[in-house]
């Protein structure tokens, strides 16, 4: 089996159902963001205050193409759909699956949030302008949607499950 790709914007259950899906097939599971963070040392708040969301964006790019290529789960930050040359590369070596989140569930689950730099300030605006400038290039880059609206863990699986048949 090739790699599968979560993608979604930020709050949008990535982390929770790569996890739950590693268990469920007993594969690896690996989260770009975790990975730079032990590689550099760095929280992903310390990344963007030292080399801004530019140098981060290179650090993401670099640990996307260095990831396993077989069986496992790749759980992906919010902005790897901004570079084309990600898109390419998770389409081409594996599954790309976008989970659906509604706005307001994302802002939700993020409220108590400090983690998530490009959110600082007035959270609400921020979230809802990357949201609105992001949302068609997920849609784009998937090859599966499954909307998680309402849905539970158990049930997001079944649908991924079933879509990969
Ligand atoms: C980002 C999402 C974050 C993290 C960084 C930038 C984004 O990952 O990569 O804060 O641009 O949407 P999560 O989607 O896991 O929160």
């Amino acid at each position: 089996m090739k790699p599968i790709y979560l993608i979604g914007f930020m709050g949008s259950g990535k982390t929770t159902v790569g996890k739950a899906l590693g268990e469920q097939w007993d594969i690896p599971v690996f989260d770009t963001d975790e990975e730079i963070v032990k590689k550099q040392k760095m929280s992903i708040n310390e990344i963007f205050e030292n080399i801004g969301e530019k140098g981060f964006r290179k650090l993401e790019t670099d640990m996307l193409t260095s990831l396993s290529s077989s069986d496992c789960i790749i759980m992906t930050g919010g902005g790897i759909i901004l570079k084309e040359i990600n898109v390419q590369y998770m389409r081409e070596n594996g599954t790309v699956i976008f989970l659906k989140t509604t706005i307001a569930e994302i802002l939700r689950r993020l409220e108590q949030d400090q983690t998530r730099p490009l959110l600082k300030g007035d959270k609400k605006k921020n979230a809802l302008e990357l949201f609105e400038r992001r949302k068609d290039l997920y849609q784009a880059a998937a090859h599966i949607i499954i909307d998680t609206t309402n849905k539970s863990v158990i049930d997001i699986i079944k649908e991924i499950e079933n879509s990969l048949k």
